[in-house]
């Protein structure tokens, strides 16, 4: 395809056709010029493919496709390599159904466990995220085939979807909310990037020129083209103009008559058109693959699928009771057990190939007795008969396995949970089971974190999420212990929903949602407030235990342009072989009052495999980024010269060993110092401290001999400290003036 020369064949009319759908999925064809149409679905962990009635929604039939575990799930994999395959996958799976985007991952974070689409992204942690992200995109786009990152950005409810205003400061933006973004343009380059529903500082992303064009091209070099979440655009003509090439889905050609005008009317440069033109006109290049389809292998993708679940479920608490013996009397509870919740409700929602229930998995290794304890669809109140059963059941039973969790009304795309418990039958139902037989083992089907004031009465509990068309294998592989459970929670679990950092805030007051709670989101408030969690970020157990020893650093000290390595060894001293996710962690040694930050951040993990009594070494190469904060003066990433603990540990809240090193910034932030600066600051300047000294001393009181602590010279120094040059005119001497103290300043420090 010769663009340029298309592009200059084309009427106005073509040009603009092109800026949106043909109808639900497809991009408009320009025959007579050779522009073909192609194919998009959702997305993200399995194509939804409708060839009937379409819609966004998950509402309508689509082709049967491998139902791959949803973000919530696969994230807790820690594993890069088996993103990239389930990518891999995916893209085979679209050469096969000839889609040549597929509309996902998702990478927004989870601000509040209410978000009624946390099951569809990644983490509350955005390196988390943006690793997870990256290889996600990767093994799509290994297939010739384009992805969608979405969505982009501040989109973390579901309430008020269309309207709601994500008020966000800068600093946060960049250090919680942008990076996953950012980490997947700059190392996988996704085909697209979808905007979202939601405004962002009072402008819709649709029409957002800082977020589409100054930030994500200019700042992080994206050469992709923009799509419109479906339905996003407010203003087509701004929305073009601010970067957005592609509206989704058609409206008939309503919009596209509206940039007509617009450049027919000088409102819009045709230039900007032709920019967009252009950008779409490379994406069908880029995705266009070699016309074939080619056949995948169904079963191949479902023992994948099946892995990815197994090697992801997070096994929270296990007093002994598993692996399960294959001899034990042994009853599964709980009408999930039968029909398991596996994926999200909404436009992710994929016709799966196949289904596995845990029930149907059991059945592969040991002989089990199954009662439903609740109807799925009707579980808010006990039901006394399915409950007596349950009791029963259990106390004929060595072991009960109960499956609880989230049905689909209580968590879905378009709405937020209004609640973080499990319904109420199912609570209801844990403590009469419990109370019958104590050896009890919960297994939980939800997308987000739940409250389990229930917890001590359980022996074991399996979270075992969302786990796609497989999932059900994937719990009686671990129940049975054929996988050694190895996931880890790629999210905080709160004691309850007022413990959550953005309680207080989430959903927002009308449209606007304020994000108060700033960068202390997930575990980065809860370890910084010193908070008591359920189960923290990164927690999960395994069948057998993990030491960990030898921490080296490459050097005591770097300057922030140098690399840092730090190796620590790992050894399984237990008797089956397993997995670890070992997690690095870097937070300041003391917090500085200059900069609010949490008290540790994650910075790099790897998850390694062990047989009983193996011993590895596992190392991590930091940058200058692990030690950063976004500093709104210079617009970028800084470091605050000093020390920083480097922790190697188990969960956030699990720490294995710990050292520390010094980084020092070799950019400096400019500094004015005005009459307004308190002293404190200007003692850290250079030739500060005797500046301060000099004017101390001509002030009695502050000139008080030793200043040890507790005496007055001591108090007095201390009051000094937030004290400042214009302060002193008010006991100065006569004929001082605010300009004199400011050309003393300025000879001083403001060369
Ligand atoms: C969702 C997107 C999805 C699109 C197409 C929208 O409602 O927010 O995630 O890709 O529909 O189904």
């Amino acid at each position: 395809m010769n663009i340029q020369n298309i592009i200059s064949q084309m009427t106005l009319e073509e040009k603009a056709s092109l800026c949106s759908g043909l109808g639900f999925w497809e991009t408009k064809a320009v025959e007579r010029l050779g522009v073909p149409s192609i194919m998009m679905t959702d997305g993200p962990h399995g194509l939804r493919k409708q060839s009937g009635d379409t819609d966004h929604l998950g509402i309508a039939q689509s082709v049967p496709s491998t139902c791959f575990p949803p973000a919530v799930l696969s994230a807790c994999s820690f594993d890069r390599e088996l993103l990239r395959e389930m990518g891999e996958a995916l893209g085979d799976e679209c050469v096969a159904e000839d889609v040549r985007i597929l509309l996902g991952p998702g990478t927004n974070i989870k601000r509040s466990p209410l978000c009624g689409r946390n099951f569809e992204y990644f983490s509350e942690d955005p390196y988390l995220s943006g690793e997870m992200t990256t290889a996600h995109i990767k093994g799509v786009q290994s297939k010739g085939i384009g992805t969608s990152l979405k969505h982009y950005a501040a989109n973390n409810q579901e309430t008020r979807r269309f309207s709601s205003d994500s008020r966000v400061d800068e600093r946060t933006l960049h250090e919680i909310f942008f990076p996953a973004f950012k980490k997947a343009v700059q190392e996988a380059q996704p085909a697209t990037v979808m905007c979202s529903y939601n405004r962002l500082n009072g402008e819709y992303a649709s029409e957002n020129h800082l977020l589409l064009t100054e930030i994500l091209r200019g700042q992080w070099g994206f050469e992709g083209i923009v799509v419109s979440d479906w339905g996003a655009v407010n203003d087509r003509v701004k929305a073009l103009a601010a970067g957005l090439e592609l509206e989704m889905p058609s409206t008939s050609d309503y919009n596209d008559n509206k940039i007509i005008a617009a450049v027919k009317s000088g409102q819009l440069e045709e230039a900007v058109l032709d920019l967009a033109v252009e950008r779409l006109l490379n994406l069908l290049e880029r995705v266009k693959g070699n016309g074939e389809r080619t056949a995948f292998d169904k079963d191949k993708h479902n023992v994948l699928a099946r892995k990815i679940a197994a090697e992801s479920m997070v096994l929270l608490k296990n007093d002994g009771l598993l692996p399960l013996k294959k001899d034990a009397k042994i009853a599964f509870i709980g009408e999930f057990a039968e029909k398991p919740r596996y994926q999200g409700a909404g436009s992710s929602q994929v016709n799966p190939i196949t289904m596995i229930s845990a029930l149907d998995g059991a059945a592969e290794y040991a002989k089990v007795t199954y009662c439903k304890g609740y109807s799925i669809h009707d579980c808010e109140e006990a039901n006394p008969a399915l409950e007596a059963e349950a009791v029963a059941a259990a106390k004929a039973a060595d072991i009960c396995v109960l499956f609880a969790g989230l049905p689909p009304a209580y968590e879905s795309e378009g709405f937020d949970r209004e609640h973080m418990r499990l319904p109420g039958g199912h609570v209801r139902l844990i403590e009469a089971v419990a109370a019958a037989n104590p050896k009890l083992v919960v297994i939980l089907y939800n997308g987000a974190p739940v409250e389990m004031p229930w917890a001590g009465k359980a022996g074991a509990i399996l979270e075992a999420y969302l786990g796609g068309q497989a999932g059900g294998g994937a719990v009686a592989d671990i129940l049975f212990g054929a996988s050694n459970p190895c996931g880890k929670l790629a999210e905080s679990f709160p004691k309850k929903l007022s413990d959550n950092p953005s309680y207080l805030f989430f959903g927002g007051e009308g449209d606007a949602a304020e994000y108060r709670e700033g960068i202390f989101v997930g575990y980065r408030y809860y370890d910084t407030k010193e908070m008591d969690v359920l189960f923290p970020f990164g927690h999960g157990l395994s069948y057998t235990a993990f030491t960990y020893s030898k921490m080296t650093l490459s050097a005591p000290a770097i300057d922030d342009t140098e690399m840092l390595t730090v190796t620590v060894d790992v050894t399984n001293t237990g008797k089956t072989a397993g997995k670890e996710i070992v997690q690095l962690y870097i937070g300041p040694m003391q917090q500085d009052e200059r900069l609010i930050r949490a008290q540790k951040e994650l910075r790099g993990f790897e998850k390694v495999f062990l047989q009983p009594g193996e011993t590895k070494t596992v190392s991590f190469v930091l940058d200058k980024s692990a030690f950063s904060y976004y500093n709104t003066k210079i617009k970028d990433f800084h470091v605050l010269s000093g020390a920083y603990r480097v922790i190697a540990a188990r969960s956030s809240r699990d720490i294995a060993l710990e050292t520390e090193v010094n980084v020092s910034s070799t950019v400096q932030i400019p500094f004015f110092v005005d009459v307004n600066t308190p002293f404190r600051d200007i003692l850290r300047l250079p030739g500060g401290p005797e500046f301060v000294k000099g004017l101390a001393a001509q002030a009695p009181m502050f000139a008080q001999g030793e200043n040890e602590p507790g005496s007055l010279g001591f108090m007095f120094e201390k009051m000094m400290q937030d004290m400042n040059m214009r302060s002193l005119l008010m006991m100065g001497k006569p004929g001082a003036t605010l300009e004199g103290f400011q050309a003393m300043l300025d000879a001083q420090f403001n060369q």
